[in-house]
């Protein structure tokens, strides 16, 4: 599936696949339904071509930010950007409004914090605690950018979804014939050091890892196409081994490498 236009996330996100988006479009089979129960910046739904979306992540603020944008589209924009400014760009002003989102029980003021510490915060990561609090270090950016062409692109485009707040397990259940499901899931270290990304409080450990790559070879039995994203790891090529892999280089900054680039393998796990 190729299409011409490349429509961008409005948000940072760690792992996003924006920059690789044409070998995820060839990797794609055709149908009427995409699931992706790992959604992140939600790069892949914005520039792919379906009927219908099932668009979920076990990030709660990520999905209650995209049904914010969803339903009330330019007004909640105008809204998050007014926590744009140069008095909010400070050390102070960034720990106090860190605080009230962690205390926040409102979806819109929530929603408006998470795009305001979204590019505001370290390298744009999303990371919380054991508590569940968002943990992220002041970025200290000269001057963040609001998103705003990006956040009314993204509310047009989705019209068409259905966003979930769920563990990839439960939304992959869901598939039916005429769904495609891609699966982009926390990244499998690169080394027995390095540690598992961490967007949700929980984080991803290997039976997880393990647990997908069998929830995929149970779809594909019933003849519902899966497509993986993941790093190019001997543990990766062994859990993948039913599928056909597609590797190649990317130029990454990797975390605790601070704003260092370096290559990466990744592949591409296509069971269809
Ligand atoms: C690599 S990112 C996805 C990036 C996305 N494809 C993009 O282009 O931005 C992995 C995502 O998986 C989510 N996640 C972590 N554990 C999960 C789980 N058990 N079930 C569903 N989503 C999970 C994280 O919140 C994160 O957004």
């Amino acid at each position: 599936m190729v299409i011409q236009y490349k429509m961008k996330p409005f948000l940072k996100w760690a792992g996003g696949k924006f920059k690789i988006i044409d070998r995820i479009q060839q990797a794609l089979p055709h149908g009427k339904r995409l699931i992706e129960p790992f959604s992140g910046s939600g790069a892949v739904f914005l520039n792919v071509d379906f009927e219908e979306y099932l668009i979920a992540d076990m990030n709660a603020d990520l999905i209650c930010l995209y049904k914010q944008v969803q339903a009330y589209g330019e007004d909640f924009v105008n809204y998050a950007s007014t926590l744009f400014t140069s008095d909010n760009n400070t050390e102070a002003a960034y720990y106090e409004l860190r605080m009230e989102f962690n205390t926040c029980a409102d979806h819109a003021r929530k929603s408006a914090l998470f795009v305001y510490l979204n590019r505001h915060c370290f390298n744009g990561l999303c990371r919380y605690n054991a508590k569940g609090a968002f943990n992220v270090p002041f970025g200290r950016y000269a001057r963040p950018v609001f998103p705003k062409i990006e956040m009314l692109d993204f509310h047009e485009k989705s019209q068409r979804v259905i966003f979930e707040v769920a563990d990839f397990r439960a939304v992959m259940e869901k598939a039916d014939i005429g769904s495609v499901v891609y699966c982009d899931p926390p990244y499998t270290p690169l080394s027995t050091t390095a540690n598992f990304s961490s967007y949700t409080k929980d984080g991803f450990t290997a039976d997880d890892q393990q647990a997908l790559a069998d929830c995929a070879k149970k779809l594909i039995a019933r003849g519902i196409p899966v497509v993986i994203s993941n790093h190019d790891t001997v543990l990766t090529q062994s859990l993948y081994a039913e599928a056909r892999i597609i590797s190649f280089d990317v130029q990454r900054f990797i975390s605790g490498n601070t704003g260092k680039r370096n290559k990466a393998s990744e592949l591409i796990a296509i069971y269809a």
